[in-house]
């Protein structure tokens, strides 16, 4: 890959890929970590001195104590949730206050969009998405349609108070009418936001500012992508999918950036496949071996605790995010979670479909076709070079890049930071 300042690690598929961990071994190459969308739904997993830390919301570089944590514009901010996620970063990491720069920017979560969520799912007039009920939806509906609260508006008494009545008279609206609940107190929600407000002020920065000048000093930054891109809004399994642009086509409007910022973009993905929520996912098992690669991937949302769906690689896919995203190189985690199996599946390509089905990635009724491989006896567990892989787990990798198009260059054979190989330089 030619060398940039900038880069990205995205998830290419329903989330929950093992971002956080590749980020977070990337991040010491880095002077900052940026992320650019989602909320508090994420979910990230890491293994910090045999600790384990699970971030929702703040970039992953926290646990860098000579970097910066960024949150940029196109990020769903609740501060509720951060405050509490900050205090239980401050008990094994120094000076998170102090590293952590937040766009004005950010659209804010406030308790009436999380009920809001909550009361949509539940009901019977509204698909159930299976959202994590965290308010993410109606935030960047709240963004679209032009009413929605930002920091910024938080730092001005008048501004706020102006804004803040049209919002909640908007929610209330749907809480009395739609949904029969109880309406939202403004004075209290005003209190709030202004509180959130003083607290956040001495953190918030214009962040593309911020890169633009750490660019100009030669310093590199990081984009950290959250969700997948196949739960982007717009490149995703519509209308099951987040809220936001979770592919590379949220980088530059997430972060105020222009779209060549970041041209190195790696791509990570499972082995397998994993879902949570509803929504299609052709090449899901039904059978003892998706409750095998469940149980031993330990495939249980770190955001929700909710069991992952597992299933095949489906390179189908794959192939559709490569292109939307751009990617030229790959990162395969969570690959010993098939040690000891016969045989290992990759779909390539589906029954039933056609150029319309595969644009708008309406995957409910295709069928998967697969091609079988042999399984490996010799765990590759923990392994951390490739020299010791047995030949059947080198053919598999081998197949993925055959059928995708892009080389594997990172293989992630364990949770810990040191189960990692590079078999081929990325940064
Ligand atoms: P929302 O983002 O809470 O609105 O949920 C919309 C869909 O995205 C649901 O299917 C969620 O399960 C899914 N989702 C949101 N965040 C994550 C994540 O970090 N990992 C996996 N799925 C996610």
């Amino acid at each position: 890959m030619t060398k940039t300042q900038n880069f990205a690690v995205l998830g290419l598929q329903w989330g929950d890929e093992g971002k956080g961990k590749i980020v977070n071994f990337l991040s010491p190459n880095f002077h900052a970590t940026c992320r650019f969308q989602g909320g508090h739904n994420a979910g990230h997993t890491l293994i910090v001195n045999g600790k384990k830390l699970i971030l929702h919301l703040l970039p992953s570089s926290i646990c860098e104590k000579d970097a910066l944590s960024l949150i940029g514009k196109g990020v769903v901010l609740s501060p509720n949730d951060l405050f509490e996620e900050m205090s239980e970063a401050n008990t094994f990491l120094e000076g998170v206050e102090d590293r952590l720069k937040i766009s004005s920017a950010c659209v804010l979560i406030l308790d009436h969009h999380k009920k809001f969520d909550q009361c949509r799912e539940k009901s019977n007039s509204f698909k159930t998405i299976g959202t994590t009920g965290r308010g993410i939806g109606p935030a960047y509906e709240d963004k679209v349609g032009r009413r929605a609260i930002r920091l910024v508006d938080c730092f001005y008494e008048k501004i706020l108070e102006e804004k803040l009545r049209e919002n909640l008279d908007f929610y209330n609206f749907m809480f009395n009418k739609l949904f029969s609940v109880e309406e939202v107190s403004f004075q209290e929600t005003f209190e709030k936001a202004l509180s959130y407000g003083e607290r956040l002020r001495p953190m918030t920065k214009d962040i593309s500012k911020l890169i633009i000048e750490m660019n100009n000093d030669g310093k590199k930054v990081l984009f950290e992508g959250a969700q997948g891109a196949l739960l982007d809004v717009d490149n995703g399994t519509y209308p099951y999918v987040t809220s936001s642009n979770s592919s590379a086509a949220g980088i530059a409007s997430g972060s105020g950036l222009g779209p060549l910022s970041v041209i190195n973009i790696l791509g990570i993905a499972k082995a397998y496949t994993t879902r949570v929520g509803e929504g299609p996912m052709p090449t899901e098992l039904f059978d003892d071996i998706g409750i095998h690669i469940a149980e031993k991937g330990g495939e249980v949302g770190a955001t929700t605790g909710r069991p992952r769906r597992c299933g095949w690689f489906d390179a189908v896919a794959m192939k559709k995010v490569i292109q939307s995203n751009s990617i030229k190189s790959l990162c395969i985690t969570k690959l010993d979670v098939f040690d000891g199996m016969e045989s290992v599946k990759i779909c390539d390509s589906y029954d039933n479909s056609d150029e319309f089905f595969e644009e708008s990635l309406n995957l409910d009724h295709v069928k998967p076709q697969y091609i079988e491989l042999s399984g490996w006896k010799k765990p590759i567990h923990g392994l951390k070079t490739l020299d010791d892989f047995p030949k059947e787990a080198i053919e598999f990798i081998s197949k993925i890049e055959e059928v995708c198009g892009v080389s594997v260059d990172i293989i992630s054979t364990g949770p810990e930071r040191e189960s990692t190989i590079f078999k081929n330089e990325v940064i």
